[in-house]
Formats: structure tokens, sequence, C-alpha cells
């Protein structure tokens, strides 16, 4: 059956339903060209006001899944459960929970992605690590896997092609933010990644794509759904994105401080936080473990050991991981007032990493993995005038507008205000 991709994009125009077998029709000639980027653009404008039924966003997942490569990981012994996150600043929760969920003897086979703009990569934190391979081919990705439990690699360019030329076009048309269409881009590379169950990282606040509660749990929900109706258990959290995720926001002192935490070191809050996440990880697996329990292979060196066989696996040097950062110019700031840390905007403090050099303006700009932010206080904490609340680290001078820019992001206050990570799951 052949369609005219005018009709389509009217029907959607005029809020009716499309069927699977157009939805397929539409994907496939996308990707063979036929159907060209104006009109696509036009469809996902179209979409943007008139949103998709749940039928139409499984159809429109599948049909993105099958245009690229399918991994099996069947040849892997035992449940292989998958991560991935919305986004945000200070996310190094993968490279601690990948290697934690693997030292219980689940196995994980992780692709990461880069960061843009004000948020951050696992893949790029990884990179800092000198020699540590992130291209590899999926016989390589699995033999891994099979031998020693892990591996995080870049996300393979077979996988979903649909979604690399649909995600290109949402970003020059004002279409990204739009939760059918965030929903299908994300489970189509999950699905497509082959594990038997996906613990989604839904972040919501002022650091994440959605803004506030009720889009983050339509979006999980819409996720978790069409995870669960392909076979794919899935499982959502609802993380806070209100500040950045523990206290380092750049890439080498992000390892750093994933090693901090891998040995058992950190606040309580955040190693908690943490093992709340493998212990889901670990029940998709079908282990049941308590979060003590948990934290336990933090204290013991066994999830940090696994972090250090997948590093060597895939040739890195770990031998200068937890070394400070060190740049040409550092300034610390300092709190100039008594009360509490009442606001640190993840948005505001990821731009600053950014323009410190942690991150890109765009995607073709390049990293210093030596720049970045170390936090000395969060939401909550007591500060004196005097005490350093931050320190900001870059190889190009740091002047005078950044460090306002970063002071903006902070509220100190006389509230003492309590902040939570997980703000819900999402079954
Ligand atoms: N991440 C994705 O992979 N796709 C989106 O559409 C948004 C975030």
């Amino acid at each position: 059956m052949t369609y005219r991709m005018v009709d389509l994009i009217q029907k959607k125009r005029d809020g009716e339903i499309l069927d699977k077998a157009e939805i397929n029709w539409m994907i496939e000639s996308y990707v063979t060209g036929a159907v060209p980027d104006y009109q696509m653009s036009a469809f996902a404008m179209a979409t943007y006001f008139k949103g998709m039924t749940s039928e139409e966003i499984a159809d429109l997942t599948m049909a993105m899944v099958k245009t690229g490569e399918q991994i099996d990981l069947s040849d892997i012994p035992g449940i292989k459960v998958d991560k991935h996150s919305t986004g945000g600043v200070g996310d190094k929760v993968s490279i601690i929970l990948v290697p934690l969920v693997a030292s219980f003897g689940v196995p994980v086979a992780k692709m990461s992605g880069r960061g843009l703009g004000h948020t951050g990569g696992t893949l790029d934190k990884l990179e800092s690590i000198p020699g540590y391979r992130i291209e590899y081919s999926i016989e390589e990705f699995k033999a891994q896997v099979r031998d020693i439990g892990l591996s995080i690699i870049g996300q393979s360019d077979d996988l979903v092609k649909a979604d690399k030329l649909l995600y290109a076009l949402r970003d020059v048309t004002g279409t990204v933010d739009q939760i059918p269409l965030i929903a299908s881009s994300i489970m189509s590379k999950k699905i497509a990644s082959g594990a038997d169950a996906i613990l989604l990282d839904v972040t919501v606040g002022n650091g994440a794509f959605m803004k506030n509660i009720d889009d983050a749990r339509i979006l999980a929900r819409t996720m978790v759904d069409l995870g669960n109706a392909v076979g794919r258990k899935t499982v959502a959290v609802i993380t806070n994105m209100n500040q950045p995720l523990g206290y380092a926001v750049g890439n080498h002192n992000e390892i750093a401080e994933a090693v901090e935490v891998l040995t058992g070191g950190s606040t309580k809050e955040f190693r908690t936080y943490i093992a709340v996440l493998a212990q889901i990880m670990l029940q998709l697996a079908g282990v049941e473990k308590t979060t003590e329990e948990i934290i336990a292979n933090f204290d013991n060196g066994q999830a940090y050991e696994k972090l250090m066989e997948m590093i060597a696996a895939q040739g890195g040097d770990a031998s200068n991981i937890s070394e400070p950062l060190q740049t040409k110019y550092i300034v610390e700031i300092t709190a100039d007032q008594h009360g509490f840390i009442e606001k640190l905007g993840a948005m505001d403090v990821g731009l600053v990493a950014m323009k410190l050099g942690a991150g890109r303006a765009t995607k073709a700009d390049s990293i210093d993995f030596q720049a970045g932010i170390n936090l000395h206080a969060k939401i909550g904490d007591a500060v004196s005038p005097t005490d350093v609340i931050a320190t900001l680290y870059s190889n190009q001078p740091i002047g005078d507008a950044l460090i306002a820019e970063f002071k903006s992001a902070v509220n100190i206050g006389s509230e003492q205000k309590e902040y939570k990570e997980i703000l819900e799951i999402i079954r």
C-alpha cells in the first residue's frame, strides 16, 4: 500500500489517528528519502499540536526500530537490564550504577550518548579516561559483556536510522520537547539495543527536558507502557533535576566522583539514591537485595573492581582517575552571607560548566576534560560568608560575567529546604 505524505500530514493536522500501515509507510519512506525533510517537519509540527494516541506512539516506535540494526543479546546468559536517563547536569549515575549492578552478577550492556548544551554525556565522561575505547563492533561489545559482565560504549550508527534523521530535524524545527516524539525516540533506541528489561531515569526540573512533574509523569508512563507492550519489563524513576546530581559537574571530575561513590565515599543521600536505582535494576533481573546489601558492594570494593575491569577491558588507563582537576584558571566562589542554600539551578550550573570548556554549545565543539565545577554545598546546606560553595576550573580566563552567571544560579536564604532526589517510581 502506498500513501501520499500530504494526506497523512493533513490527517494529523486535523487531529485524526494514523494507523500502523500509514505510520510504517511514512517512516520507511522518510528513511529512503522518498518523503523529504520539509514534509516530515510539517508532520512533526502537526504532531506537536495534535499529539498521538498510545497505539500511534507504539506503532511509530516499532516502525523506527525496524529502520536499523536490532541487537540480539540472547546469547549472553542471564537477564540483561539497560538504563537510560533523559539527561541532566552532573549525571554520572550510569558510571556508578553499571558496575554496581554487574557486581551482583547481572550483565549490563549499555550504549550511551554525548552531552550537548547544559547537559553532560556519559560517553564524554568516559573518554576523559586516557585510552578508553567507546567504538566497538556489536560482536566485541557482546563478547565483553559475556566475559566480564559489563560494557559501556557509544551508540552504534546502524541503530534506528529514522531517529538520527528525525532528531536532527526536530532540533531545528522546534519539535524536540513533545512527549510522543521523545518517548518514541528514546524507546526505539532502547528496544533496538536488545536488553530484556529497562530502567528509565526521567529527569524533571530546571535542568531537564521535562520542567514539571505532570509532564515527567506522562513521559514516564508513556515509555513504561511502550516497553511493557513490546515485552521489555520497564520501570521509570522520576529524578529531581532542580540541582545537579552529586557534587562534580564536568568530565574528569565526574569520573573521580563516581570512583569516590564506588569506594564507599560521598554522602549517604547520594549513595542511597544510586542504591535505589540499582535495587530496581536488580529486581528487573529477578535479584532481590536490600539497599543496605547493595551499599555493601561500595564498601567491600566489589563494585569498584567491576569499573576497573571495564576500563581495563576497553583500553583505558585508570592510574590518574582520582586526581584533582588541573587547569590554568581556578576561581573559588564564596557564600558571602549566612543562611541556607535554597536554590542551585541545574540548568545555569550546566551552562557555566559548558562555558568553562566542559561541554559543547554545538555538536561540533570539542571538550576540555579538565574543565568543570566542583560544588561544596547543595540545597539545604548551611553556609557562612567565607565558605567556598563552589570551585570553577578552566583553561581559559574565567571572566566576571561568568562568575556572575554562576552566582545567579545560587540563592542563599533563611529557609532550610528539603531536597529529594527520587520523586516517584512508575511501574
Ligand atoms: N533523548 C532522545 O534520545 N530523544 C529525544 O527525543 C529526547 C531526548
